[in-house]
């Protein structure tokens, strides 16, 4: 396969993606599988940085699975894997471990939210250094493209310095990647409060749209979506971020662009805006849970496609793995 490569991961979670996960990252997992030669991955390595219960990761890692292929990943047209079922993502980190600068690994800001919600003495070393696995997941699939969100934006950064620094150092190896982030939709705001970004940690439940919520719940949220005092709808995102928040949605969504619909609700009222896509959103949402549940009502099939995928993901990590060993001189 000659096409550009492209890599991502998502972690497994309880419950499932929200519509943040879904514009920001998956719709462009989705998008890159035609152009790409695309691996994604369910990244439960990374989400031991925080306490597992092992029988809920088992089945949060399948469920995430189920979800990126109810999104529209298709197992003919690219490599979807688990992380741990590809012991050289670790092997890799442990190297690139090894080449990053504490103060470096210090500035990471994913790292100071993420431990500051926990309290910093229980955050583990793991947290701290899960930016530099991250570096190493995207390095040994030689990935050109890393479809994310805005948030990841200095994690892509890292993978650039780390690729250069080990290239100078031992000789050309790595592909320097870059971030594939859609400016529109790189951060979704939550609903309720749109200064801040809709997130699984952060946001309150009426502000996070699950994709499994029940579609009456999802239409309900948006429905009460925090808006402003004046009455037009107009993209605006420093005046108006709500509104401007919904605009993006519906835009995505519905493949129209912005104007088009600032045009077409001109004169009109935030209620009209709401209720037209509280439906499309119970559009979206309801065949998305049914074949969550059909991936997931059929076991073998979930198995096998990741079986298949770990297979292809780990041939050509193990070539990246062994000449960066060589290079090394181990
Ligand atoms: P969360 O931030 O809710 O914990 P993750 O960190 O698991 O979600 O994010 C998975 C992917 O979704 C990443 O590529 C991330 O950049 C993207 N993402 C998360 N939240 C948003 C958001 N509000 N808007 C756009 N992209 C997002
Ligand atoms: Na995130």
């Amino acid at each position: 396969d000659r096409r550009p490569r492209a890599l991502s991961g998502i972690q497994p979670t309880a419950g499932s993606f929200h519509l943040g996960n879904y514009l920001g990252a998956i719709r462009q997992y989705v998008a890159l599988q035609e152009s790409h030669d695309a691996f994604y991955m369910v990244v439960d390595l990374h989400a031991i940085t925080v306490p597992q219960d092992p029988a809920e990761l088992r089945a949060n890692t399948r469920f995430a699975a189920a979800q990126l292929l109810a999104a529209g990943l298709d197992p003919e047209r690219c490599t979807l894997f688990v992380q741990s079922h590809v012991p050289e993502h670790a092997q890799l980190g442990w190297v690139m471990n090894c080449l990053t600068g504490f103060g470096e690994a210090s500035r990471m800001t994913q790292f100071k939210d993420k431990s500051a919600k926990q309290g910093a003495d229980r955050a583990t070393v793991g947290l701290f250094t899960y930016p530099i696995l991250q570096v190493a997941d995207i390095l040994l699939y030689q990935a050109t493209h890393v479809p994310v969100g805005e948030d990841q934006r200095q994690h892509i950064e890292l993978t650039r310095d780390l690729a250069e620094r080990f290239n100078g150092r031992f000789g050309e190896t790595f592909t320097v990647p870059a971030p594939y982030i859609v400016k529109e939709t790189g951060k979704i705001y939550d609903l309720q409060d749109p200064a801040i970004k809709m997130s699984k940690s952060a946001s309150t439940p009426k502000g996070l749209i699950n994709l499994l919520d029940d579609p009456k719940v999802t239409a309900k949220k948006v429905k009460s979506a925090v808006t402003d005092t004046d009455t037009v709808i107009r993209f605006d995102p420093e005046n108006k971020p709500g509104v401007s928040n919904l605009l993006v949605i519906m835009s995505t969504l519905t493949d129209t662009p912005v104007a088009d619909l600032e045009k077409s609700y001109e004169g009109k009222m935030y209620g009209a805006l709401k209720t037209d896509l509280a439906e499309v959103m119970v559009d979206f949402v309801t065949p998305f849970r049914a074949r969550t549940q059909e991936y997931l009502d059929d076991p073998e099939t979930l198995d096998s496609v990741l079986a298949k995928g770990a297979e292809k993901a780990r041939a050509v990590a193990a070539e990246t793995l062994a000449q960066t060993y060589d290079r090394i001189g181990f």
